[in-house]
């Protein structure tokens, strides 16, 4: 873990292998959308020491205070070694560095690795949704406040317009 380096990269080359490295997402119900995928407000990168990619993750596309994450893989090899929590705490650092002053992320409700993740990274977990997909999916949102005044649960509520609540 010492040899990765967690960095933001706007390079083109590097965020399309990074887009692979998504592609082959083992969970990946979704087709990546790589255009929106490279709008992302900032792509922070694992890379070793020779310089390959082996993970990724992002502060999705948008602007504003409130922000999301996605995007988040590691590469199977490189797994249970602290690199998705190395690249959510340079996710935290860079929104709070682009003003953010709220965090959010939607996980699939069976993704328990993730949801490890952002817990162990400081975000709470809100609430249980029904997929707007309208597959049946139950997916929990989860949030992170980065400012003492910030109102959580009216901007929540605003995030999940009107999506059905899981029960
Ligand atoms: C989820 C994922 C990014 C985790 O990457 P990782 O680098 O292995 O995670 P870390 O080593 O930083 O793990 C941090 C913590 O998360 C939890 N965690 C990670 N993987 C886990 C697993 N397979 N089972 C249970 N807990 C897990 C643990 O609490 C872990 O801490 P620990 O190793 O000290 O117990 C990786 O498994 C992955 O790429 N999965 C496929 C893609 C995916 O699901 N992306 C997220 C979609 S929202």
């Amino acid at each position: 873990m010492s040899d990765i380096q967690f960095v933001i990269s706007e390079q083109l080359e590097e965020l399309a292998l990074a887009a692979q490295l998504i592609d082959g997402r083992d969970d990946n119900a979704h087709p990546l959308d790589h255009q929106v995928f490279f709008d992302s407000r900032a792509v922070i990168l694992a890379k070793t020491l020779e310089g390959e990619i082996v993970g990724c993750a992002a502060i999705k596309a948008g602007k504003g205070t409130v922000g999301e994450l996605g995007y988040l893989v590691v590469s199977p090899h490189y797994r249970r070694q602290g690199i998705a929590q190395g690249l959510t705490q340079k996710r935290i650092e860079v929104a709070k560095a682009l003003g953010i002053s709220i965090l959010y992320a939607t996980i699939r409700a069976e993704n328990t690795s993730s949801q490890a993740n952002l817990l162990k990274a400081g975000f709470q977990f809100w609430r249980d949704y029904l997929s707007i997909r309208g597959t049946g999916n139950t997916v929990g949102w989860y949030y992170l406040a980065l400012s003492a005044n910030v109102d959580a649960e009216a901007i929540m509520l605003s995030l999940v317009g009107d999506r059905i609540q899981a029960v």
